[in-house]
């Protein structure tokens, strides 16, 4: 349970809000490479509030840039995109990558005027088949993160962006709380499933760890990224089954996984304070991914604007007859499930009215770490350094042992992660 003030400072992302200054502050996934051709349409981009549209210069170079032209204020996202940069459709007032106004046809020709005008960029990044952005004041950009699956060749990876109709906050608990996927994401049968592939458009096995009974343990650690939540659920007579969450600081996840399982980040990016931009990162580690395979497992149908066609709108397709022999919730497709029981709850849940119990551990750190960062840069603070080499090595994992071990001999922390190993570097 939070305050409303709390839930407030948790929730609000746009400029100048508390949290939306420290979520300036770290690099965002904005678009995906392929989304942008050279002189191509642009594409509109909204991102912590703010709407922006983003297009590719003749160069190849990304601009992301304020949407509303500074002349009269129509869209840029209708203008023509030619000859490095995006003219206005209105009056041709043209603009380059870095905002920069280079022509206004209908003004004489001193460029007094013209050098005064100006509009909001925001600089870009690619790596990994996405376009990065930071947004935050010029000269406080954090290293780029280099996340593990960043390293891998591009055939292991597949990348989705989508809009999620709530806010940013509830769709990333969701990726935190272990016991969901014991019921919201439980097939009745077992699945047949690709090798390495955790489930299927059903759900997870009735067998999987993660789904044949709740947790009997949770426990989170404090690292030099954010937090470790690990969790002990029964595995067989004689073994526990060790699970692991990474919470990276501010947005980032990796939810569980068990060895040879593909594995699987998320950054859940406000679109605005109502919506989130909700990336996923399937990887394999040592083979090409199964596209299709993947892209069956979730299951989302996505139209021109990454809305999903199977929504709160229709129900989310939910079949009551597949509810009561197919799967728990009668939904088709991991990630439907999962944006069902988000966007469900509301945009933003009233978190003043909720009853939390022991299972909600994860959640309730992560919230914790996000309240306490976000109240000490307002005081000042710098915000937390993520360290790459830490990054570079980080993914969850799972595994089987005695189950008479604790789990912290079991499932142990890796050194490397430990949060004095930073602190002692400040
Ligand atoms: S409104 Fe864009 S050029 Fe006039
Ligand atoms: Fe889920």
């Amino acid at each position: 349970m939070l305050t409303n003030e709390d839930n407030q400072l948790l929730t609000q992302t746009d400029a100048g809000t508390p949290m939306g200054e420290l979520f300036r502050r770290y690099w965002i996934p904005a678009l995906q490479t392929h989304e942008l051709e050279s002189d191509g349409k642009p594409q509109r981009v909204k991102l912590l509030g703010e709407d922006l549209v983003a297009f590719r210069d003749t160069e190849g170079k990304v601009g992301l840039i304020d949407e509303r032209c500074p002349h009269r204020g129509t869209s840029l996202y209708y203008g023509i995109n030619d000859g490095c940069g995006l003219r206005c459709m209105y009056h041709g007032w043209k603009f380059n990558t870095e905002g920069e106004c280079t022509e206004i046809p209908s003004e004489p020709t001193d460029g007094k005027f013209r050098e005064s005008i100006k509009i909001k960029s925001y600089p870009t990044k690619e790596v990994s088949g996405i376009i990065w952005t930071y947004m935050g004041p010029e000269g406080s950009e954090p290293d780029f993160p280099e996340f593990y699956w960043v390293g891998l060749p591009d055939e292991n990876k597949l990348v989705e962006r989508v809009w999620q109709e709530c806010n940013y906050a509830q769709a990333m608990e969701n990726d935190l709380d272990y016991v969901h996927a014991a019921f919201l994401h439980k097939a009745h049968g077992n699945q047949e499933t690709e090798e390495g592939i955790l489930s299927s458009d059903l759900g997870i096995d009735p067998n999987h760890p993660l789904v044949k009974n709740p947790p009997v343990k949770q426990s989170v650690q404090d690292t030099n990224y954010g937090k470790r939540c690990v969790a002990v659920g029964i595995g067989t007579e004689e073994e526990n089954a060790f699970m692991e969450i990474h919470y990276i600081f501010p947005f980032y996840t990796y939810p569980p996984r068990f060895g040879g399982e593909d594995g699987m980040w998320h950054a859940f990016i406000p679109r605005d304070d109502h919506s989130t931009w909700t990336w996923d990162v399937q990887f394999a580690h040592n083979r090409a991914i199964d596209v299709q395979a993947q892209h069956d497992r979730r299951g989302l149908k996505l139209d021109e604007n990454l809305k999903k066609q199977v929504n709160k709108e229709n129900e989310y397709n939910q079949d009551r007859n597949l509810q009561k022999t197919g799967n728990f919730t009668g939904i088709r497709g991991i990630a439907n499930q999962d944006h069902a029981a988000t966007e469900a709850m509301g945009t933003i849940v009233d978190r003043t009215n909720e009853r939390l119990g022991t299972s909600d551990l994860p959640v309730i750190h992560m919230r914790r770490i996000l309240l306490k960062e976000v109240k000490e840069f307002q005081k000042g603070k710098e915000p937390l350094k993520l360290e790459n080499q830490s990054l570079k090595n980080l993914y969850s994992e799972g595994l089987y042992d005695d189950n008479k071990k604790r789990w912290q001999d079991a499932f142990p922390l890796k050194e490397e992660f430990e949060k004095e190993k930073v602190l002692e570097k400040r």
